[in-house]
């Protein structure tokens, strides 16, 4: 079922007490980032602060991306990644690699399971020499 397919929660209207220069500037960044009301990307900001709470849980239920580039002719740097993935393979659901150009390769990783352990799995993936840069995103799947 879709979103709009769903019976809408019931609405609240709030009152808000905002400096007027740091509404103009709200307004001006949310225009530019194509919102169609103010109201959705309050809505968007704040559930963006609570995901942020709850990722901060180690034990939270997540779900993200793992973006990683590095250098293969660094030695046996392929194959160490790929153990350390498969040391973890239940987190690791899914993964995409690239390769950019002569000696750089994209990698994506898909990850599920508790923040915490997909952080720890990031922290040593992007900690292995020869990694360039690794950024990890997560975010937590809506309740059904
Ligand atoms: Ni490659």
């Amino acid at each position: 079922m879709t979103d709009e397919a769903k019976p809408s929660s019931e609405l609240c209207r709030i009152g808000v007490a905002i400096p007027k220069e740091l509404l103009d500037a709200f307004d001006g960044s949310i225009e530019r980032r194509g919102y169609e009301n103010r109201s959705e990307a309050f809505r968007d900001l704040i559930r963006a602060a609570l995901i942020e709470e709850d990722l901060a849980k180690d034990d939270q239920r997540a779900v993200g991306t793992l973006t990683l580039v590095y250098d293969h002719h660094v030695r046996q740097l392929g194959d160490r990644l790929t153990e350390m993935q498969h040391a973890h393979h239940h987190q690791v659901v899914s993964t995409l690699h690239v390769h950019l150009d002569h000696s750089n390769c994209l990698e994506v990783l898909v990850l599920r399971g508790r923040a915490g352990e997909i952080r720890g799995i990031a922290d040593k993936l992007i900690a292995a020499k020869g990694v360039h840069h690794g950024k990890l995103t997560l975010t937590v799947p809506k309740e059904e």
